[in-house]
């Protein structure tokens, strides 16, 4: 059995940059870290509104990186334009509203099926992979089949938003299930959004799974790895600064 693939997703890398609009920290250093790290895959979602990742960014990460980009974004001609210029090696398509904190459920792969189509046949002129965020729901699987995408990332968010451990369980078998039909139809299936080291740890039982792209809760953990060197560093430099 293979291993399980990780995309991470560094978009909060770029949140910390955006918030004082300085140099640091560096998306690039990000990505080096995260593969050093064991990530087989850097994900990143430009969204319209460039809160966090920007179009350099998308740009540097593609020169600069050995393992597969995977380019996060909503279904419109300006985000096909950068794709087809940037040329990651995946891109993700998402629903995308400007007033949403982070992606609220999954693309609705079943409406507009001419107009999604139309950007999918650009991408793939393109060569490049396409997979569809989705719930975990058999209409919109047999939408991405109809579609001719090769691959679905099943939105997680529901699950992980559940506090109750009988929702959770139902919603994860919801996952199982569209998980089973997604690769009896010949999908590729990864998973993400709101995954957390406690969170992932039934849902990786489900062998259909093959991949999950995680971005908050491990940068979140990055902060507390790194928190105590960080001050230790500036710490150094204050010392020496009065000897
Ligand atoms: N997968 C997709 C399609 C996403 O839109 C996001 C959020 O950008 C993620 C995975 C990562 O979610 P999180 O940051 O909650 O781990």
């Amino acid at each position: 059995m293979s291993a399980i693939k990780l995309g991470v997703n560094i978009d909060h890398v770029a949140t910390i940059r955006q918030a004082r609009g300085t140099a640091y920290p560096s998306i690039l250093t990000a990505a080096a870290q995260a593969i050093a790290g064991g990530a087989d895959q850097i994900t990143v979602h430009l969204r319209e509104d460039r809160r966090h990742i920007q179009d350099a960014d998308v740009a540097a990460l593609k020169a600069a990186i050995k393992v597969p980009l995977n380019l996060e974004m909503a279904a419109t001609d300006e985000m096909v334009a950068k794709a087809i210029e940037y040329h990651p090696e995946r891109v993700t398509l998402v629903p995308e509203k400007r007033r949403e904190l982070t992606t609220e459920g999954g693309l609705d792969a079943a409406k507009k099926p001419r107009r999604l189509k139309k950007i999918i046949d650009k991408l793939h002129d393109a060569n490049i992979e396409i997979s569809l965020f989705i719930d975990p729901e058999e209409a919109q699987i047999q939408a991405a089949t109809d579609l001719g995408v090769s691959a679905i990332e099943i939105h997680t968010g529901t699950y992980a938003d559940y506090t109750e451990v009988t929702d959770q369980a139902q919603e994860q078998e919801r996952i199982l299930v569209a998980a089973r039909c997604a690769t009896s139809r010949g999908l590729f299936v990864a998973a993400g959004h709101g995954l957390t080291l406690d969170n992932i740890t039934s849902l990786i039982q489900i062998p259909e799974i093959k991949e999950y792209n995680i971005g908050h809760s491990i940068i979140a953990e990055a902060v507390f790895v790194g928190l105590k060197k960080a001050t230790m560093a500036m710490k150094a430099a204050l010392t020496s600064a009065i000897m």
